[in-house]
């Protein structure tokens, strides 16, 4: 019994902004399973800035995808065929399969899910976005009732959860987000106590509006200008949860202009920051028990709301892609690689 399955690999590397010709469409044979292996067929596939990261050889925290290897990602996968005894088919589970319509997965890799919530949460409010905004702020942001927190790239799947976990803390929200509808959705939707656009002409003169008692969380997504508008207006001991810096990951050299780290470094040192860079990983066992314990009733009970991005269909995963990082993404941004169903025949070609 042989299974084909549709992938997206790595076809070059970007040279700035990533474009389709970094990416190719193919199809591959998937050998049989093994003992303690499971095969999947993807359902939803995660979009994410670190992807970015992955397609460089650049310095960073995990090794770049190889060339013409497949795209990775997390998924939500339904088990077809188990040679794993705590899996059978029909299960859906969360897994790393990356960008492709099958894959075998070591059953003991994956994290069963159950259908008591929408599976998409998994890779959004209730995954690996909404734990980076939980942990940033229970580790390091740590928002105090009354205190001001500013996040940018706030309606997405971090920022969003950001804000309004800082506001179940008691604390007052400002999200900055690109165009007067992510900003509005930030206020209606997301009940942030004010939003800025990033990209009006007097962005900084606003935001400087936006804060009067100035800012004692900048949870940091995206850099660049952002973060240098941000930066005068901190308060003293203010704290900066460095979780990304998407502003800054097609650039291919150092920013032009006046170099701005002495100005940096003098306002860590007279404001007493602290600017502290983390991975979600490295407080997942700690934390994930209490993230959930936490966030699943938040979800329920509407306390931090969500929005999805839905794209259909696994061949539209690289214009997506390409998108998110322009800002064209309204809300975490999901591949919709197939149905949710179950039963053998959802496996594609089996012959
Ligand atoms: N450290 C970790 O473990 C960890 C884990 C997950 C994510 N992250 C980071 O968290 C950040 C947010 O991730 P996400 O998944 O929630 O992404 P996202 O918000 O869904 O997408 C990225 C957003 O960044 C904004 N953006 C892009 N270029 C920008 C620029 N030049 N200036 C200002 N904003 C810009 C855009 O929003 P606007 O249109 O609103 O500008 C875009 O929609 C990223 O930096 C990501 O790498 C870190």
């Amino acid at each position: 019994m042989s299974v084909q399955s549709t992938r997206i690999v790595l076809a070059s590397r970007p040279d700035g902004a990533p474009t389709r010709d970094n990416f190719r469409l193919e199809a591959a044979t998937l050998p049989d399973l093994r003992e303690g292996q499971v095969l999947l067929r993807v359902v939803y596939l995660s979009l994410d800035p670190y992807m970015r990261g992955r397609m460089s050889t650049a310095e960073s925290y995990a090794d770049p995808v190889e060339i013409d290897d497949v795209m990775v990602g997390g998924t939500v996968a339904e088990v077809v065929e188990s040679r794993y005894p705590d899996l059978a088919p029909g299960d859906y589970v969360l897994s790393y399969s990356g960008w492709c319509s099958h894959a075998i997965a070591d059953g003991a890799s994956l994290r069963t899910l159950g259908r008591d919530r929408p599976l998409s949460t998994a890779l959004g409010v209730l995954g690996m976005p909404g734990f980076t905004a939980y942990a940033g702020l229970e580790k390091i942001g740590k928002p105090q009732p009354g205190e001001t927190l500013v996040v940018a790239a706030a309606t997405g799947p971090v920022g969003s959860a950001v804000g309004q976990i800082a506001k179940a803390r008691g604390a007052r929200a400002v999200g900055i987000a690109g165009g007067p509808e992510k900003c509005a959705a930030l206020i209606d939707e997301f009940g942030f106590d004010a939003a800025v656009d990033h990209r009006a002409p007097d962005f900084r003169d606003r935001l400087r509006d936006a804060v009067p008692g100035g800012i004692d969380v900048y949870f940091e997504n995206v850099g660049g200008r952002v973060a240098e508008a941000v930066l005068p207006l901190l308060n003293l001991y203010a704290r900066i949860p460095l979780c990304g810096l998407v502003a800054q990951y097609n650039l291919t050299g150092a920013p032009e202009g006046v170099d701005r780290l002495p100005g940096f470094f003098t306002r860590i040192l007279v404001k007493s920051l602290t600017v502290r860079g983390f991975i979600q990983s490295e407080f997942v066992s700690e934390l994930y028990p209490q993230f959930l314990e936490e966030m699943v009733p938040w979800v329920r009970d509407g306390v931090v709301r969500y929005h999805e991005d839905v794209v259909d269909g696994l061949e539209n995963a690289p214009t997506a892609f390409i998108d998110l990082l322009e800002g064209k993404n309204f809300g975490k941004r999901i591949i919709r690689v197939g149905e949710e169903q179950t039963g053998v025949d959802a496996a594609g070609e089996i012959d």
